[in-house]
Formats: structure tokens, sequence, C-alpha cells
């Protein structure tokens, strides 16, 4: 399949292109767009035909259902039973990174919903996304566009990679600006939510909006094999680098120590910024990646994804990382790396 790329920076920019994108996801197409967490890779969410055309061009697992997006909160109307716990979430979330889990309504197809009764609705910020929604006049279905099992695309370059070829276009519209998925929420009752992915919006955001809020096992632990995922993807090898990535607990000396004692010389190590010149100086042959201020989880967030990828372009013996803490924002990195890592953490 030719694979048209355009870029656009802002909406008012060519409107044309958008046009020419809702045109293709009417007619049951493909298109890849940017969106404020990762690129999406959208088709009309009503269409089985189109849906079922994501799940062959990303490879992916037919029983991992995807998520529909609206460019308004009401329009969820259409598609799921709402509450009023939805509404409140919207108001204090949405447009913005907050995917809910609904019951669904008939006219997502089963094969959209990966089979479930329900449906994830999110409305997205990003004003290409809206603003493409809205043209589309339909709601779009969009996993993030990446190959199953690749780490989300947070830049153009990932989006070629991955699906060049397998898609009718391509919307450039430089790197995305959070750089994780969007936080997913499963309602319980008026006032109670499990958090089913973490992302930009945490915990201490969703419990400042009312809600007591039950973390799902599988988001800070490995699902166990006789375990129920309450979401699909959860069961899902994920995000991970070609070479062995390991999640190292411990202060800068004990770090220094246990990479020292295992005598790997090919090793490449995400380091804080505050820690790259100590490494660098102390394994000279290795890659040493920039994971931006210690404290600065925002900027993290945004290279994770990144620099998992960058990681890809040699092979290492293993990759090393620090294991982050799990409060705010460290809450959707900490179960990233821990699923890239496969479980891989080793406390020092
Ligand atoms: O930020 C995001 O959410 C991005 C952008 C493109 O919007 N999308 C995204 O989609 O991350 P995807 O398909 O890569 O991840 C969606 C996750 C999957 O783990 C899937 O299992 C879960 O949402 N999910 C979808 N529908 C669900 C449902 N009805 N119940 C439980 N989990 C669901
Ligand atoms: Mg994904």
């Amino acid at each position: 399949m030719e694979t048209k790329i355009l870029s656009l920076d802002s909406i008012n920019e060519d409107k044309n292109i958008l046009f020419e994108a809702a045109q293709i996801i009417k007619n049951g197409g493909l298109v890849v767009f940017p969106t404020e967490t990762v690129y999406g890779l959208g088709a009309d969410a009503t269409n089985a035909d189109a849906t079922k055309q994501i799940y062959h061009a990303k490879g992916r697992p037919s029983d991992n259902p995807l998520i529909i997006h609206i460019a308004d909160p009401k329009d969820a109307e259409n598609y799921a039973f709402t509450n009023s716990a939805y509404y409140l979430l919207a108001e204090r979330f949405m447009p913005g990174p907050l995917t809910v889990i609904l019951n669904s309504k008939d006219s997502i197809p089963l094969s959209t919903r990966g089979g479930l009764d329900t449906v994830a609705v999110r409305c997205p910020a990003d004003p290409i996304a809206n603003e493409l929604i809205r043209l589309s006049g339909v709601p779009i279905a969009a996993p993030s566009a990446n190959l199953s099992g690749s780490p989300s695309p947070t830049g153009i370059d990932h989006v070629i990679n991955d699906m060049l070829g397998r898609v009718d276009m391509i919307i450039d519209g430089g790197d995305c600006d959070f750089g994780l998925e969007s936080t997913i929420v499963r309602i319980d009752s008026e006032d109670s939510l499990t958090l089913l992915r973490p992302g930009k919006i945490t915990v201490n955001d969703l419990s400042a909006a009312g809600f007591n809020v039950m973390l799902a096992n599988a988001v800070t632990e490995q699902l166990r094999d006789d375990e129920k995922a309450l979401s699909p993807g959860m069961k899902y090898k994920h995000y991970a680098p070609k070479s062995p990535l390991v999640l190292l607990d411990g202060s800068r000396d004990n770090v220094f120590k246990y990479i020292t004692e295992s005598k790997e010389d090919n090793i490449a190590i995400i380091a804080y910024f505050e820690d790259m010149s100590f490494y660098s100086s102390c394994f000279p042959k290795a890659t040493v990646l920039n994971f931006g201020n210690k404290e600065d989880k925002l900027t993290q967030a945004h290279l994770l994804f990144k620099l998992l990828r960058d990681t890809d372009k040699r092979e290492y013996k293993t990759i090393y990382a620090p294991l982050p803490e799990e409060d705010g924002i460290g809450l959707a990195l900490y179960n990233r790396m821990i699923r890239a890592a496969a479980h891989q953490i080793i406390r020092l």
C-alpha cells in the first residue's frame, strides 16, 4: 500500500490535509495521527471491516480492544452508556489524556472492542486529533501506531519505521507532547474507579476530583498465570526493546559496583542527567543515554519510548535503567518500564 505522509504544524495551516484524512477515515481507510500522548493508528470505529484493518496493520491480537476517540465528551452517548461519574471525569479531564471504560452500545461493532461488552472512550486534546475526529463525523478507533509489542511512537520517525506501507496516510504533527499513553480507568460506582493503566492524569488528580481509586494489580505487578486481565492489553508483552532491559534499584555507587562486577562491555545505560558523566567516565565503552533530570518526570515520560527505540539501533548485552519511584507520573513510568524489562528488577 502506498502511504501518503503530510506534515501539519497547526490545524489552521492547511485544512485540506485534514479534509483529505477525514475522507480516508469515512471511506474505511487507515490514518496515523498525532495526539497529546502518542501517535494513534485510526479508522472508523463504527466500521468493522475498517477496524479489522487496524489489527492487521499492527499485527495485534484480535482480542485486544481499541480505544474509540471522540471530539466532544457528550458524543459518548451515541456509543456507550454514560453515568454521573463519566460526566464528572469529563468535566475535570476532557479533552485530555484520560480513557474511560463504559458499557458499549451496539453502534460499536464487537471487532472494535475485542469482543467485550465494554468500550474504551477518550476525547483527545491535541487540536489535530480533535479536528480530524470532528471532520470525519465518526468516532475514530485508534491504538498506538506501533507494531504490536514495540514501544508506542512519540515521533514521526517511529511512525514511519513501523507503519510505512501499512496505512493510507500519516499526518506528521511533530513530537507528541506527553509521550506515554493515556490513563485508563474503569468506573466501579458513582465515586470509585479502578486504574487500569497509569498516565499523565495521576491517582492524585483522580482523588482530588472526588474518587476513591483502586489500582489494578497488573499496574505494578506481573499478572499471575491464573489471573484474569482487567484490561486485555495487560497480558501482552509490551514496549520491549530488542536488547534485554534490566532495572536497577539502588544508589549510584551500588549500581556502579553491580555493573562493574557483571563485566559486560557492550551495554547501554539509561541515566538521569545528573549521573551521566559519572557513568560515562566509569564505563567508557558503554552507551550512556540521557533520561532527563532525576526529579523531572515529565521529561522522562517524554523521552522513555524514544530512548527504548534508540537502543534498538544496536545490539547490547544489557540495557540498564533506573527503577522509577511509583508516585505521581512516576507510576506511569514504573508501569511501562517494568513491562519493557519483563519484570527484571535488581534491588541493590
Ligand atoms: O493515549 C492513548 O490511549 C493512545 C492514543 C492513540 O490515544 N492509545 C492507546 O491505545 O494507547 P492502545 O490500543 O495501544 O492501548 C489501549 C489499551 C489496551 O491495553 C487495551 O487492552 C485497553 O486499552 N482497552 C481497550 N478497550 C478496553 C476495554 N473495553 N476494557 C478494558 N481495557 C480496554
Ligand atoms: Mg499500544
